[in-house]
């Protein structure tokens, strides 16, 4: 059975009297220890399902099985649990804390769970460390650079050892060498601490790490090849629209 099972899931959004409908039946399989990346065009729902599987946002229709656990059932603060326990959330703007040092955001998302302050501090350097950031522990946000914000938010995410990584773009805001670590640091998450892991990217590079990538395309989920081959089709189209056009035929 996959981890991650949506069917027919589906998420409009009302704004005054129009509907906006980003997802619409959507069926998705993604198994344990799967690296996934999710590709399309700006607007096609690629935030709006990671936020889904997250659970920081509710489908309007289908399901969403995660684990066995239907999530739209649970009570606000059962779904706080299960996310907090489940999920780490890596952002393209790392949302970091200002006030707080990296050690402090890294431990933040365990102050939901009953630790002693000991287990706390072992489990934050062990994340620092995995990230390669554990001298950076004492520094603020402002003062680490892009990729080293993205580390910090990256340990913030693992830290409370969450099966399921999602990550948003988490190399949108830094250049090819820094994106490059990132992306190396998030594959070994998936392949030597077994995190399955869920990539929004728009850059092909960064799709190449993972395992499979899928196109959100016209609220549909399609393959690379199926993508080119639709591709080739409109093209096609629209190619014999304009020789018919040249040529007096009604299209
Ligand atoms: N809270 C909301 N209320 C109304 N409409 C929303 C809301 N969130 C998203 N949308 C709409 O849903 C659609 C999908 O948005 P989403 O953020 O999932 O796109 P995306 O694929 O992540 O795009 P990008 O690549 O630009 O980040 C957009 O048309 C957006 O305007
Ligand atoms: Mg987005």
């Amino acid at each position: 059975m996959p981890l991650i099972e949506c069917r027919r899931l589906t998420k409009a959004y009302r704004k005054g009297d129009s509907t906006i409908t980003p997802l619409h039946e959507l069926d998705l399989d993604v198994d344990a220890g799967d690296f996934l990346a999710l590709m399309g065009p700006s607007g096609s729902g690629k935030t709006t399902l990671l936020n889904l599987i997250a659970g920081i946002d509710s489908p309007t229709g289908g399901r969403l099985s995660i684990g066995g656990v239907d999530i739209a059932s649970l009570s606000r603060s059962r779904l706080a649990d299960w996310r907090s326990n489940n999920i780490g959330y890596v952002f393209q703007l790392y949302n970091l804390v200002p006030v707080l040092t990296a050690y402090e955001n890294v431990e933040l998302p365990l102050l939901l769970h009953r630790l002693s302050r000991r287990e706390r501090h072992d489990r934050v350097q062990t994340a620092l460390q995995l990230v390669g950031i554990a001298d950076r522990h004492d520094h603020f946000p402002r003062q680490l650079s892009g990729g080293q914000e993205q580390r910090v938010a990256i340990a913030r995410a693992i830290v409370t050892d969450p099966k399921i990584i999602v990550a948003d773009e988490p190399t949108g805001d830094l250049d090819a060498e820094s994106a490059a670590a990132i992306m190396a640091l998030l594959t070994r998450l998936n392949r030597e601490l077994d995190k399955t892991l869920i990539l929004v990217t728009h850059d092909a590079k960064s799709a190449a790490y993972a395992r499979r990538a899928l196109h959100l395309e016209k609220g549909r989920l399609v393959e690379a090849q199926e993508l080119a081959e639709m591709r080739a089709i409109e093209a096609d189209r629209s190619l014999s629209g304009r020789e018919n056009a040249r040529q007096g035929v009604p299209g």
